[in-house]
């Protein structure tokens, strides 16, 4: 595994983390047996991030991660010191912004502080507030005052759209920006990462595999639980949709993963080539993939590997096929709404 910093963090991530909303809700049922066995197998593959919210399971992902930080504080340890990054604002209405008060700020880092049991937080995320929150100073004196007083070591934001990506980076304390990258999702290559490398502040490209699609395991016929967002969200009705399968039509998707599978040819699988595409992305600092079982948590922690000279020249073969299939299939619908 590697290991990064960036500037304005100050801590080393593990280049590839563990997203953690499977292990909450959204994602069909999931036992909290297979929930730890996904965190104990991340972590024993040399994952030290962990991204969570206090949405997800209404505290439950929560919960579950700070008992995997107390089991591996216990344990001979990972490599790097565990970094938990959560995120707050959704437990209100999330699309009023007469819901940020420094009240409500200040109860959810609290909520989250009892539900990690811990003292100082290590990141916290706005999570994908509503467009005015961006401009809203008191908002972000309030996340000031927290890192004063120790609540939580640093802030960042987890946003829709490169728009308010851009808009973040204008604020001096900003740590990082969680935002969706992925071979169908290359707007933020654009003017995001380049500057956000420049301030030192770290890019978490979530939902890097498109929610499943890019792992190559889906086809027309696959059906999804009624309980799980690739069915009930597939055209925003719940939340955005470039949530669901990063905002692709499912059909077009399928049709683009059959072009990227043939550039690679049999030589690598799919979900390795995405990961390991991401984070070779300069100024990149991790990839959060969610998994369903230990299995793929493992499989995925592989790709955070040192690349080797034969695994380097394929993924110039992934990167040259990825751009001309964005080009033909996916910029047309994707690059002006994110
Ligand atoms: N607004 C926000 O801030 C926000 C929104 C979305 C996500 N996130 C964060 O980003 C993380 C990642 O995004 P995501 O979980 O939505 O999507 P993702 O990582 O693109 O996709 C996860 C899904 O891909 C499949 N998968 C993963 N690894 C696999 C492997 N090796 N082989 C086969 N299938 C594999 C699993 O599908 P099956 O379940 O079908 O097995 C898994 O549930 C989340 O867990 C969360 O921490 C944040």
């Amino acid at each position: 595994m590697q290991y990064r910093t960036p500037s304005r963090l100050g801590r080393p991530l593990s280049v590839i983390g563990q997203g953690c909303w499977q292990i909450g809700a959204d994602w069909g049922d999931v036992s909290e047996d297979s929930a730890n066995a996904v965190l104990d197998a991340a972590l024993e593959a040399g994952v030290t991030f962990f991204d969570t919210a206090d949405v997800y399971g209404d505290g439950r992902s929560e919960r579950l991660v700070g008992q995997l930080r107390q089991r591996a504080a216990g344990s001979a340890g990972p490599s790097a010191p565990l970094f938990v990054a959560t995120k707050a604002s959704r437990r209100a209405d999330p699309f009023a912004p007469e819901s940020f008060t420094e009240e409500n700020l200040r109860g959810w880092v609290e909520r989250s502080r009892q539900n990690l049991a811990t003292d100082t937080l290590d990141l916290v995320q706005l999570h994908c507030p509503p467009p005015a929150i961006y401009r809203d100073d008191q908002v972000f004196d309030v996340l000031d005052a927290l890192v004063e007083e120790k609540k939580i070591a640093a802030w960042g934001v987890s946003v829709e759209t490169c728009e308010e990506a851009l808009i973040s980076l204008e604020r001096e304390h900003l740590a990082s920006i969680q935002i969706i990258l992925n071979p169908f999702r290359l707007k933020p290559l654009d003017e995001v990462v380049p500057q956000a490398r420049e301030k030192g502040v770290a890019i978490i490209a979530r939902v890097p595999l498109a929610s499943g699609l890019l792992t190559g395991k889906f086809s027309p016929s696959t059906t999804f639980a009624d309980n799980d967002h690739r069915h009930f969200n597939r055209g925003g009705e719940a939340f955005d949709q470039g949530e669901t399968f990063s905002g692709v039509d499912y059909e077009i998707g399928l049709q683009a993963v059959a072009r990227l599978e043939q550039a690679l040819d049999g030589v690598m699988p799919l979900p390795e080539a995405s990961l390991r595409w991401i984070i070779a992305q300069d100024g990149v600092t991790a990839a959060i993939p969610g998994a369903s079982s230990a299995t793929q948590a493992q499989r995925n922690a592989a790709a955070g590997s040192e690349p080797t000279a034969e695994q380097q020249a394929v993924l110039e073969t992934f990167d040259a096929a990825v751009r001309e299939t964005y080009d033909e299939l996916l910029r047309e619908a994707i690059h002006p709404r994110w």
